[in-house]
């Protein structure tokens, strides 16, 4: 076991013993001995990995599947110390079951807060309600953060550079505090390991047929639809969207739906929408390492506006203003495709007619255009027809980028 979490494991048990472990001061206990004695600057890593590799003298291992990896740095029956590893991955909005503190020992960081307002339970499993960004906030290496049990910690982390390491601190489980939802913006809160494997054996089973070209597959999912509850349902949607969306019978399973469940399923559409633009984002991470562009997906996947994110890019990078970072940014991610010229995964337009040397230029005026929303068309654009913009409107807003135009 390594002595410098062995030490901090001892100093935390010390004096959470003395508040006779009431958990209410754990978090306030976990962050000061993190604080105290930042494993951002007391651990050697390569040393701490070596130790773990070959000395057989560890802590109970879990078998979780957060982190990538997660280790157990020092175990006690009421509380442990993870070391938890980030490659290319990003944390669903989440709250916690347990409560503790966390500490970034390596990489950085963007974390953001959320509220859940509204919430109306469905089941104890599913909740619908509004999920509402408080503030997102860049964490440098060696911050330390705590972490409370229940609804009122609701948060989502970006990890920027490769690996990331975070420390945790955290009790085993704090009863009464559950489910540990996932919050689908804008109006879905879910228990992620809710056991129902009747539905998920049925997802995978439509599957099958999606991909086996089935000719009843749309005729099954709108009979299913009709016949589930709301909570199932949701699921056969969610899963069934790619496919349905191809075969150009999304609209009519999501009115089905719609009228099944009436006001319930108001914010149903909204929610499946972002939860695909979220994906894309996330597939989209793991190809691209350059910290300053995880930067700018983060922001794109969790800033509801441009009026929320441009302050966060003038922060971060004072010298140009973040109009311009943006549009250096979607031109970096994008350039001459496969599937045609692009800013980042919005495409050029083809039904445009445009010559592909001057894409890129007007799709960045374009861009530059509507991020500003004045109403006096720049010069570059004047010579396309209003219905030519608008298509190039509705190409950037079906893209991760709407948010600039929001
Ligand atoms: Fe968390």
């Amino acid at each position: 076991m390594n002595d410098f979490f062995k030490d901090l494991g001892r100093t935390v048990l010390e004096q959470w013993k003395r508040e006779n472990f009431s958990l209410s001061s754990f978090p306030g206990i976990a962050q000061k001995a993190l604080e105290d004695h930042p494993p951002a600057t007391s651990v050697d890593l390569s040393e701490f990995m070596r130790e773990f590799l070959l000395n057989d003298e560890q802590p109970q291992q879990t078998h979780s599947g957060f982190g990538q990896p997660e280790l157990v740095a020092y175990h006690h029956p009421k509380f442990y110390i993870q070391l938890l590893f980030w490659l290319d991955g990003t944390t669903d909005i989440h709250q916690h079951e347990f409560s503790g503190a966390f500490h970034v020992m390596s990489g950085s960081s963007i974390h953001a807060h959320f509220k859940f307002e509204n919430a109306q339970s469905i089941t104890p499993h599913f909740r619908v309600g509004d999920v509402r960004m408080q503030n997102i906030e860049l964490l440098e290496t060696g911050r330390t953060v705590p972490i409370i049990s229940g609804s009122s910690c609701i948060h989502s982390l970006f990890h920027l550079d490769t690996p990331s390491i975070t420390v945790v601190v955290r009790t085993q489980h704090d009863p009464g505090t559950g489910p540990q939802f996932n919050y689908l913006p804008p109006h879905v809160a879910m228990d992620p390991v809710l056991d129902d494997s009747l539905t998920m054996r049925r997802k995978q089973l439509l599957d099958v047929m999606a991909q086996v070209e089935d000719p009843d597959y749309v005729e099954v999912v709108i009979e299913m639809i009709n016949e589930l509850d709301f909570e199932r349902g949701f699921f056969i949607l969610q899963n069934c969207m790619g496919p349905l969306h191809q075969l150009g019978a999304w609209d009519a399973v999501l009115e089905t739906y719609q009228k099944k469940h009436g006001d319930l399923a108001s914010g149903i559409p909204a929610t499946l929408e972002e939860y695909v633009r979220r994906d894309v984002i996330k597939e989209m991470r793991g190809s691209i390492t350059d910290p300053e562009h995880r930067f700018f997906l983060a922001l794109l996947m969790n800033v509801p506006t441009k009026k929320d994110l441009l302050p966060l890019i003038q922060q971060r990078f004072s010298d140009v203003p973040p109009i311009d970072t943006v549009l250096r940014w979607a031109e970096e991610l994008g350039g001459e495709t496969e599937s045609g010229i692009a800013l980042l995964d919005a495409f050029f337009p083809e039904t445009l007619e445009i010559e592909a040397e001057e894409q890129p230029a007007i799709y960045l005026t374009a861009l530059k255009h509507f991020i500003e929303g004045s109403k006096k068309v720049p010069a570059e654009l004047r010579k396309l027809s209003s219905s030519q913009i608008k298509e190039l409107r509705a190409s950037l807003e079906s893209s991760s980028l709407c948010v600039l135009l929001r």
